[in-house]
């Protein structure tokens, strides 16, 4: 448990520095969103479900807000980083042993395509935080 912490510290420090150099949400739209719609509702999404390629992203960070809990009264910012590590880490290396969405979408989906070079260091840490700031009290 501690090291995990510390580990999620260490990378909370390190995002803050790359962070600014990037615009997250740029990186989203070139590099995520031709798959992953920004904003949705359920309703809207259900009518168009057939056509969709992936989960939208807007239920991808709300579902992974919900499913990391590390310890009960986990800081914000250590859930702010260790969510935007899990995040980077699915992006490079997509499996289904690691994913946290449901078994139904993963049936209709399939497996993520790994986005190796396809990003820079920087926007990985952009587009990562941004997909956790941006979601931040939105509705799905
Ligand atoms: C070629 C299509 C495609 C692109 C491009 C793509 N994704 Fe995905 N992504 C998927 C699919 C399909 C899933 C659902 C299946 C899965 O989880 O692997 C998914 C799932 C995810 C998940 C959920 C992980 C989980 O718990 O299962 C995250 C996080 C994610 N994508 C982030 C990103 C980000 C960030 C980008 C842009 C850098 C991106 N994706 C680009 C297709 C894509």
């Amino acid at each position: 448990m501690k090291s995990i912490a510390i580990m999620a510290l260490i990378a909370a420090v390190s995002l803050t520095a790359a962070e600014k150099k990037v615009d997250g949400e740029q990186v989203f739209d070139q590099k995520c969103a031709s798959c992953h719609i920004k904003m949705i509702t359920k309703p809207e999404l259900k009518k168009i479900f057939k056509t969709v390629k992936a989960p939208p992203m807007i239920e991808v960070s709300n579902q992974l807000k919900k499913n990391i809990k590390i310890v009960e009264d986990i800081d914000d910012e250590i859930h702010r980083a260790v969510t935007i590590a899990f995040i980077k880490d699915y992006v490079i290396y997509p499996d289904l042993d690691k994913s946290m969405c449901e078994a139904m979408a993963l049936e209709k989906f399939d497996l993520m395509p790994s986005q190796k070079g396809k990003l820079s260091e920087e926007e990985l840490n952009a587009v990562a935080a941004w997909v956790y700031d941006y979601y931040q009290g939105k509705k799905f």
